[in-house]
């Protein structure tokens, strides 16, 4: 994988995809950059062009710009197209199928994999259309990078930011890996649990750790490189992006961390949408492959329900203790 089409759209975290783009180059790729008629409002052709060395792709009716590389034969070009950030109108238009602009025609036209970075509002991310456009994308094989939590531009606090630009790369790294990796974990989910968790003592003070879940974080994209379907279990608000292709759950404490380890083990947790294709696959020895699939989780998860229980344990016996303390 070496040609990258990076799509920029009109969106106020697109002054991040010129760091995104110069990255991208470092790490070896070959950039091409297409850009909405929205996107050119928050930062300039001239910017990207200056960056990558190649011209900016900006529109679709153009007899200049397909006498030159045209839309198809930068549909064929891309290994790998990134959206960077994907605005709200462009993931309904992606979700809806049009051709109305260059990218919208590029994406219908590329058999490259399409990965998505939606950066809004959080009102708007929220919101239930961008919801259901989002999971029509999924179904449609997109590749969504879920926003980062925090302060907003427009001073909104919550999710819809897009990942620092170091993170995208990682992401792009992480589905090169994907195609690379042998895919030993192939039909096995993984349940992972990482961060801390929190145990409130009363209404404003609580007992914790300092572990940062980037061990977990790590052990998670490298099970996803290998093909596992892998659930991440995150304590205490990490507030480390989620990986590609994982399915985060977040939690406080750690009987929140037991009781969504063991629904994941059941497979009654509703983030449970799914489940592995080896169980559509084989009618014949279902019953077979699934009490298999079902030992196989169970026995992943096992070491993580040990390690919950004793800091359990070990936090109920600080708490008493701290408890007794007060008490005395
Ligand atoms: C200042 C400003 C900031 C905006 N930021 C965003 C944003 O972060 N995400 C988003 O989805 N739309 C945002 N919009 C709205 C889009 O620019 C608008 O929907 C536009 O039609 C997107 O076009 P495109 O998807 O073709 O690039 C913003 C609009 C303005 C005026």
């Amino acid at each position: 994988m070496s040609n990258i089409v990076l799509a920029i759209t009109g969106g106020i975290a697109a002054y991040k995809s010129a760091i995104f783009a110069r990255l991208l180059i470092k790490a070896g790729f070959d950039v091409r950059v297409i850009m909405t008629t929205g996107a050119q409002a928050f930062i300039t052709p001239l910017t990207l062009q200056a960056l990558t060395g190649n011209e900016v792709h900006i529109s679709l009716l153009d007899e200049k710009a397909e006498a030159g590389m045209g839309h198809i034969e930068l549909a064929k070009w891309a290994d790998l197209i990134i959206i960077a950030p994907a605005s709200a109108n462009t993931l309904a238009r992606l979700a809806m199928g049009m051709a109305d602009d260059l990218l919208t025609t590029v994406c219908l036209a590329t058999a490259a994999p399409v990965i998505i970075a939606p950066a809004m509002n959080q009102q708007m991310w929220a919101h239930p259309a961008v919801n259901l456009n989002v999971q029509t994308l999924r179904d449609m094989n997109y590749q969504i990078i879920a926003p980062a939590s925090g302060e907003q531009a427009c001073g909104d606090v919550g999710a819809g930011r897009l990942p620092e630009p170091e993170q995208l790369l990682a992401e792009v790294l992480l589905f090169n890996a994907m195609q690379t990796t042998p895919q030993l974990l192939a039909g096995k989910r993984v349940v992972i649990t990482a961060g801390p968790t929190v145990e409130a003592i009363d209404p404003v003070r609580y007992l914790s750790n300092h572990s940062t879940g980037k061990m977990g974080f790590a052990l998670a994209r490298a099970c996803v490189a290998a093909g596992a379907d892998v659930i991440l279990i995150a304590g205490g608000k990490v507030a480390l992006p989620t990986p590609l292709n994982v399915t985060r759950i977040d939690v406080l404490s750690a009987k929140e961390m037991l009781v969504a380890a063991q629904q994941c083990v059941d497979g009654t947790h509703s983030a449970l949408q799914y489940v592995p294709e080896d169980e559509h696959d084989h009618s014949h020895d279902h019953e077979h492959n699934h009490s298999h699939q079902h030992e196989h989780h169970a026995s992943v998860i096992a070491v993580m329900i040990i390690a919950t229980v004793i800091t359990t344990a070990m936090r109920l016996m600080m708490r008493s203790m701290l408890i007794a303390r007060i008490k005395m």
